[in-house]
């Protein structure tokens, strides 16, 4: 026989892994789990069964927590966070350490179960999954260790509520548990229910680290019981990933509560592959990029754009792969695919396939006889406005389309509500780097896809969510401000003061687009001074005005990718023209205050510029160190469009002090001025106009915040809503801002004192802007 023969007719073998271990552990359970609350196994009164879903056996009996299990385990974390809180870094650096050495200790117990309920191949838990928890577990007990020196001005948050899907349960298990747990939080985590093991796992690792008890509980069962944690009074924070569906729920339920949210959803991701790209490496990067987990995959490349000149030959390679393609037993160590996670799941998958229109190809690989498995699957011949190109599928189906140039390929990739991720293939390094930026994602894989690390945060924007998991950003979303906000406003207004100056009376208009102009609805207010004497009228904007306003921005969308150096130029100059003029400003403020230390507050507004000027070419990205052969690029990006309503306890300082960061970061803005003083930022659009500001960066609506709230947070094309306001709109703005799922930082009836550090600095920055990370993989 030839050696061609051989290899020609080679077929791949059996190799099983053994379950035996992990049955053993269930069996020592009695195949019945309940709870796990401060420290202690707590049975369940009901129950419901969890499926492995390549065989459809049932693995185990799991509880259904009822309102009191959460009541119990929501105290028993209030009370370990207290003493958590107080440890030393080192004595928390010491729990997540001993975590993550017994996670890889115990590593192939962890992989085997995880295969067992999920579906997933082996392979892919052994070598993925569970390594990347692990990493998680040090690189966040280093985080604990450096807190205090690197953080000395961030606090815990207190008692976390964290809901995690089906897809990666240990990982994201680890993902939301290590870095609360670093920053000095307790938590209560309900996994999945169709997953739950490898988290009650989990839960005896933790006795066996010394995780002291209560500061981590799990708590199983259903949507209801992620409802009760999203309910739960003493929880401070909400950590959620999931349906984009359920993640608007969730801001919906929070809103106003005060509690802290982060939401990490759904995905269309593009998979760009140009004409230049190595079409054989692109190939296995779309394999890795739809077929991994069965495409159960939050960033999944669900999405191909194809250069057009090169479709046919990539697809017909691509098809060729896939006939290669083996499904079958996930505990056999050398197949490619295994279950979907459950029946549910699969016939939402089936449904969407067979009500397309597209072409579909399906390799006919033979599938097994029992449980849920569906063939790999690309359909091409898809108009980009077909529910099967934006909706997500979450399944082993690929669509396709074609494009012609990059500029083309950019649009297509941004036409999707979500922005998780994107992979993007040209050996054209120049080119890859050019859509990085462009792209509206959280994540960009340049050649490659499907790289994660504990170094370098993950999470989307747009309707994808919002925060971070992982790096030093993801810290931010387990830690807030020690001096965050003044318990209560106080009113500085001083009343009955006889001014100095009288208010001149001038014609004040709206600032759209670098021009005054008139309100649509031709309605004023009247504005009074301390002594409650009227002194002028401002416009009174509505919808419409915003609307305008929006416009305006999107017509300035390049203002994002200005040069830094720009942006601190044009801050400098404004304050330039306002100590120019700081007399004048001075006398208007004092007048409409009554305050004497207007001169202070025009002054400190003058440094505040500087100090943004200065900050803008400073507020860096950073290249982390991942251990594969490629750099993590973190990117600080412009949201985009933002709304702001300003605090009237310092009418001109509380204006820059949220103006300035927006604008140096490269936000186009609309700011609604303090409502009882607006005057004196009407009487700012001079020096906008004689700094060259650019029309539309920065646009100032007059009105009531109460009616402006609610049309900033519902409007689509606005990406970020920040609430200083004195009126009571939290509740409102986080309730309409599930409209698009926009970025909100409210106040929630608190002040802040825009003289002290609470008025400015790196919180503002960060608030401004997102973090994109960008994969370059390196090496032949
Ligand atoms: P889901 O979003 O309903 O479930 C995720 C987690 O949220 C689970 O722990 C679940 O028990 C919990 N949950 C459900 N309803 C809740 C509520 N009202 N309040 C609080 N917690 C709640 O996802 P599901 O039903 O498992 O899958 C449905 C679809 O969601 C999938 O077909 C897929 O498209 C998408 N999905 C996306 C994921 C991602 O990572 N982007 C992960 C899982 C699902």
């Amino acid at each position: 026989m030839q050696i061609k023969n051989i290899f020609d007719k080679m077929d791949y073998g059996e190799a099983p892994e053994s379950a035996r271990e992990a049955q053993n552990w269930l069996k020592n359970h009695n195949y019945t789990f309940g709870n796990f609350i401060n420290g202690k196994w707590k049975q369940c009164e009901d129950h419901f069964n969890t499926v492995n879903p390549a065989n459809d056996q049932v693995l185990a009996k799991i509880g259904q927590s009822s309102p009191s299990d959460i009541d119990s385990a929501v105290k028993a974390a209030r009370a370990a966070q207290k003493k958590w809180s107080k440890e030393s870094d080192h004595a928390r650096a010491r729990i997540l350490y001993a975590i993550a050495r017994l996670l890889q200790k115990n590593s192939r117990l962890f992989s085997v179960l995880e295969t067992l309920d999920n579906g997933k191949p082996i392979r892919e838990s052994r070598d993925i999954d569970i390594p990347l928890a692990q990493r998680h577990f040090y690189y966040h007990a280093g985080m604990a260790q450096l807190m205090q020196a690197e953080l000395p001005k961030r606090s815990p948050i207190g008692v976390c509520g964290q809901i995690i899907p089906w897809n990666f349960p240990l990982l994201m298990l680890s993902w939301k548990i290590a870095p609360a747990i670093a920053m000095g939080n307790a938590v209560v985590l309900k996994p999945a229910e169709y997953t739950s093991l490898t988290a009650l796992l989990f839960a005896e690792i933790c006795t066996s680290a010394g995780v002291p008890n209560g500061l981590i509980n799990i708590v199983t069962g259903d949507g209801k019981v992620g409802e009760m944690l999203v309910g739960h009074k003493d929880i401070n924070k909400i950590a959620f990933t999931g349906s984009t569906e359920v993640g608007k729920l969730i801001r919906e339920r929070t809103a106003g509560s005060g509690k802290s949210l982060t939401l990490e959803l759904g995905g269309k991701s593009p998979f760009v592959v140009f004409d230049d790209a190595d079409l054989d490496s692109a190939v296995e990067g779309v394999v890795d990029a739809i077929w991994f987990n069965q495409g159960q995959v939050c960033c999944a490349g669900s999405r191909l754009l194809v250069h057009e000149a090169i479709s046919e030959k990539f697809y017909n390679k691509l098809r060729n792969r896939m006939k290669n393609l083996r499904l079958g037993s996930p505990l056999d160590k050398s197949i490619d695919m295994g279950a979907i996670v459950d029946k549910k799941q699969h016939k939402k998958i089936s449904g969407m396939v067979s009500q397309t229109k597209g072409k579909v190809f399906q390799a006919g690989s033979p599938l097994p006889q029992e449980g849920c498995f569906f063939p790999p699957t690309l359909i091409t011949d898809l108009h980009t406005a077909d529910p099967l190109m934006q909706e997500e599928i979450f399944g082993p189906v690929l669509v396709s389309t074609t494009f012609r140039t990059p500029s083309e390929a950019i649009e297509l990739s941004n036409n999707t509500t979500f922005g998780l991720a994107a992979s993007v293939w040209s050996e054209n390094i120049n080119l890859c780097l050019e859509l990085a930026p462009k792209i509206k994602a959280g994540v960009i894989w340049i050649n490659g896809t499907n790289m994660f690390d504990a170094a370098a945060g993950f999470g989307g924007v747009k309707q994808s969510g919002f925060g971070r998991e992982g790096g030093w950003e993801g810290l931010l979303a387990y830690s807030k401000p020690k001096n965050q906000f003044s318990p209560k406003i106080k009113s500085r207004l001083v009343k009955n003061q006889i001014s100095k100056a009288d208010y001149i009376d001038r014609t004040a208009k709206l600032y759209i687009g670098g021009k005054q102009c008139r309100p649509d609805s031709g309605y004023s207010q009247s504005i009074f001074d301390h002594n409650g004497k009227p002194v002028t009228q401002v416009p009174l904007s509505n919808r419409k005005d915003i609307r305008n306003a929006v416009e305006a921005m999107n017509s300035a969308k390049n203002w994002s990718h200005s040069t830094a150096h720009l942006r601190a130029q044009i801050l400098y100059y404004m304050a330039e023209n306002l100590s120019a003029r700081r007399a004048e400003f001075a006398n208007t403020l004092q007048a409409l205050t009554g305050r004497s230390d207007a001169e202070t507050e025009v002054e400190q507004s003058i440094q505040r510029l500087f100090f943004y000027a200065a900050w803008s070419d400073k507020f860096d990205g950073s290249a982390r160190s991942v251990p594969l052969k490629a750099v993590a690029l973190v990117m600080k990006e412009a949201i985009g469009n933002c709304g702001v309503l300003c605090d009237n306890q310092y009418p001109l300082l509380g204006f820059i002090s949220v103006m300035a960061p927006l604008f140096a970061t490269g936000n186009r803005s609309i700011i609604i001025p303090s409502e009882t003083f607006s005057p004196i930022v009407t009487d700012f659009y001079q020096i906008l106009d004689t700094s060259d500001v650019p029309p539309g960066t920065i646009n100032i609506l007059t009105g009531k915040h109460a009616d402006l709230a609610i049309e900033l947070a519902g409007h689509m094309d606005i990406e970020s809503v920040w609430s200083f306001s004195p009126s009571d709109v939290s509740r409102d703005i986080e309730k309409a801002s599930i409209s698009n799922l926009k970025r909100t930082w409210v106040n929630n009836g608190c002040g802040r004192d825009w003289n002290s550090e609470e008025g400015f600095g790196r919180e503002f920055l960060e608030n401004a802007t997102e973090n994109k990370t960008i994969w370059i993989p390196y090496g032949e």
